[in-house]
């Protein structure tokens, strides 16, 4: 554990939320903040831009995205209320902004504001968790598509089900016509992603959590032909100020939207680089392990506590959830106590959340670099203990 800054008392099987980063991605981030401090006028008026410029290239290499469409910023969410914000005027009565009630409700929240702003309505969409196959997610969304339809907003890797979902052909059959949102906030360092074929309008993505970045470390990419419609929801300077020699509108308006701390951004390459040497195989190697620790993990506790699997191994990455029997005691979406439970009794850090009907509950669990297999046994041994 040397390598992670993590509290080794503690079993985290709970990387997905929000991440951790290795103890060397850290101290390239102090070693920023240290010179942002020592100088604040010379580093945000001089050494910032050519940083970011840097950050970004990397970072467009990583995620197969051309530089000119990809900006940096603090986190999915604000990512995705830059897009809903910049659709508003195509948006009217009428319209439908199309979700999966696996959507990450924060994200679904902005849409359903949107929704209000513009007088178009959300249509959440019902899909089946257990699923037996991508091809029913993807017959759940498209049987919903309609005439109406102008928006689909759809994760790459879904939070509360865990589901790596069948993007390419679903993005295919809806735009250009219809603009498809990726909410691929669990995506990189996950699963491999090349956003330029992906072909969907726009993309939102985090570095904090599977890249271990450090916090506050997002991106939002856009096809070019959607450029010239994005607005960030925090307009800053790019508005009305010429953009600088070399640099386009779209850099310009999210380069800058206020004073902040870049310095989590600053270090997306530190991380790409650090990750890539924790295993032998580099990225394939750390996202292949995790994807085979999920697995293991999700076997581990559905074999103890007979618990059936609830996706196909091609639909997990490096997280798995498992369908826990009720009884149900939170608002569909919200933590469970079983969670508290878990962490209060046996440092353990896994969420459990409450789930609409049958499943009551559902438990994920995450797999990094820094998980052993005797981490799901400590775990299917506290599961046992407490639900019995
Ligand atoms: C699918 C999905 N979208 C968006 C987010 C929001 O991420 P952030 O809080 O970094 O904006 C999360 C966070 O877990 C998520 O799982």
């Amino acid at each position: 554990m040397d390598t992670w800054a993590l509290d080794e008392t503690v079993t985290h099987l709970n990387h997905g939320s929000f991440g951790a980063s290795p103890r060397s991605v850290l101290e390239v981030q102090d070693r920023w903040r240290t010179e942002m401090e020592a100088n604040p006028v010379l580093f945000f008026t001089k050494t910032l831009q050519p940083a970011l410029d840097e950050t970004r290239a990397v970072l467009a290499d990583f995620v197969g995205a051309d530089p000119a469409g990809l900006v940096l910023v603090p986190n999915a969410t604000s990512g995705v209320n830059s897009v809903l914000r910049s659709l508003e005027p195509s948006l009217g009565p009428g319209d439908e902004i199309l979700v999966t009630d696996h959507a990450y409700n924060a994200c679904r929240n902005v849409a359903e504001v949107t929704a209000h702003r513009t007088g178009a309505s959300l249509v959440e969409v019902p899909v089946p968790f257990p699923i037996e196959s991508a091809q029913e997610f993807t017959s759940a969304v498209l049987d919903r598509v309609s005439a109406s339809t102008r928006v689909v907003m759809l994760d790459a890797v879904t939070s509360p089900t865990a589901l790596i979902l069948p993007l390419d052909e679903i993005i295919a059959m809806l735009e250009p016509d219809i603009s498809v949102i990726v909410d691929a906030a669990h995506a990189p360092g996950m699963v491999p992603l090349n956003l330029t074929a992906l072909g969907a309008s726009f993309v939102v993505g985090n570095c904090h959590k599977w890249m271990c970045a450090p916090k506050s470390a997002g991106f939002l990419w856009v096809r070019s032909d959607r450029l010239h419609e994005m607005v960030p929801a925090t307009v800053s300077h790019g508005w009305n100020v010429e953009p600088r020699v070399g640099a386009s509108r779209f850099h310009s308006l999210f380069d800058w939207t206020g004073t902040d701390d870049p310095t989590a951004k600053l270090s997306i390459p530190a991380a790409i680089a650090t990750m890539a040497t924790l295993h032998r195989h580099g990225w394939d190697g750390v996202t292949d392990a995790n994807h085979q620790l999920a697995l293991e993990g999700r076997r581990t506790i559905s074999e103890r506590l007979g618990l059936d699997i609830a996706a196909p191994d091609s639909m997990i990455g490096s997280m798995a959830t498992i369908p826990l029997p009720g009884p149900r005691n939170a608002a569909h979406g919200d933590l469970e106590p079983l969670t508290e439970q878990l962490r209060m009794g046996w440092n353990i850090e896994v969420p459990v959340f409450s789930w609409r009907d049958w499943p009551d509950r559902l438990l994920r669990l995450s797999a990094q670099l820094y998980n052993r297999t005797s981490d799901y046994e400590r775990l299917a041994e506290a599961l046992s203990s407490e639900m019995t």
